[in-house]
């Protein structure tokens, strides 16, 4: 798609993958306008963006349908990535997760229907499969998710389909298999990737909730990006489409992988209790994903890994071998 004459909004512009996705954006030529009320998000994030002319940020709550309402104008396609993310923390909160993942994105389609967008396209995830023991895990199987965080993600990918069927709005969900990559925050919150490598930064050793076999299909930022675009490309509207390697790998290959990247095989890996919440396995049926928007993985995970440990050492001047 030629985004150069395009004007899109993303919400959650300031996080980990909304960051990603306006640079993306910004790269290919796109006006793009960034909102988020930076809960788990930082404007550090958004350094590169404030370099280019094309960009603006909005700070606010897209649980306030006044302020969605003021900024929706003449918005071309809007990209949903703002969220209440964490599983352990829904489990914690379901009320609070509920609050910004349902209502939210309520305020997003009604603000988007009334604006006349031509296209909005959602963050889902893998989380609304559950614990099915079902594998790979395809697009039209049963879905019974075991965390709050899981019903959300599938009430709105259900609210996606209904605006495209009652109103005409055109819609995607992209289903996220557990996305790693630049930007994404080393907090007991967030994917174990990122909290594994300020393990290894500080040389300590790496825990693992569980006994290591659980597995999933951990994919890289770029191709997460490249489905995002993909999916405004294309004609596909009202679907539901994986985005996930395709390949699984267990948290004991997972970490054994990277302790053996960055050279620091003397570090452990120390197995603790499970967590409640969490599946067992999980990985991708991308079939559909290529079929719909022609999306093929560029990265596996030795590949994803190193492109991340790479872009992690330039960025913060640390030498991970070290
Ligand atoms: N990272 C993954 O592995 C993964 C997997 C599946 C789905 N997803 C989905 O992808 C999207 C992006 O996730 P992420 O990993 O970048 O997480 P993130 O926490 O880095 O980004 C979410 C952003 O939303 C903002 N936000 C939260 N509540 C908000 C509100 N009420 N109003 C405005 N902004 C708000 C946060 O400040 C943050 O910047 C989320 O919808 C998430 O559920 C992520």
């Amino acid at each position: 798609m030629n985004f150069n004459k395009k004007r899109i909004l993303i919400t959650g512009a300031a996080g980990f993958i909304g960051s990603n996705l306006t640079d993306s954006l910004l790269e290919e030529g796109a006006e793009v306008i960034g909102i988020d009320n930076l809960f788990s998000g930082s404007l550090e994030n958004l350094e590169r963006a404030f370099k280019n002319k094309k960009f603006e940020f909005h700070k606010g709550d897209i649980r306030d349908l006044n302020f969605l309402l003021d900024i929706f104008k003449d918005i071309d396609i809007v990209y949903h990535q703002a969220a209440f993310t964490s599983v352990p923390q829904s489990v914690k909160m379901p009320e609070n997760c509920n609050d910004v993942n349902v209502n939210g994105v309520l305020n997003v389609l009604n603000a988007a229907r009334r604006m006349n967008v031509d296209k909005v396209i959602y963050a889902s995830s893998s989380a609304v499969y559950g614990d099915t023991p079902t594998l790979p895990k395809r697009e039209d199987m049963r879905r019974i998710p075991i965390s709050p965080y899981g019903v959300a993600k599938l009430a709105c990918e259900a609210y996606m389909q209904a605006y495209h069927h009652v109103y005409g709005l055109k819609t995607i969900s992209l289903r996220y298999f557990n996305v790693f990559g630049p930007r994404q925050r080393d907090s007991p919150y967030s994917g174990v990737i990122a909290i594994w490598l300020g393990n290894i930064i500080r040389n300590e050793d790496l825990i693992i909730f569980g006994d290591g076999k659980i597995s999933r299909d951990f994919t890289y930022i770029k191709d997460v990006i490249q489905a995002n675009l993909l999916a405004a490309e294309h004609n596909a509207a009202g679907e539901i489409i994986n985005i996930g390697a395709g390949s699984p790998i267990t948290l004991t290959d997972l970490a054994t992988l990277m302790l053996k990247i960055v050279k620091k095989e003397n570090l452990k890996i120390i197995y603790s209790d499970p967590r409640p919440g969490d599946i067992l396995h999980s990985y991708a049926d991308i079939s559909k994903a290529l079929d719909l928007i022609h999306f093929k993985p560029e990265y596996d995970q030795e590949r994803g890994l190193s492109d991340y440990f790479k872009w992690y050492s330039n960025r913060y001047n640390i030498d991970l071998k070290k």
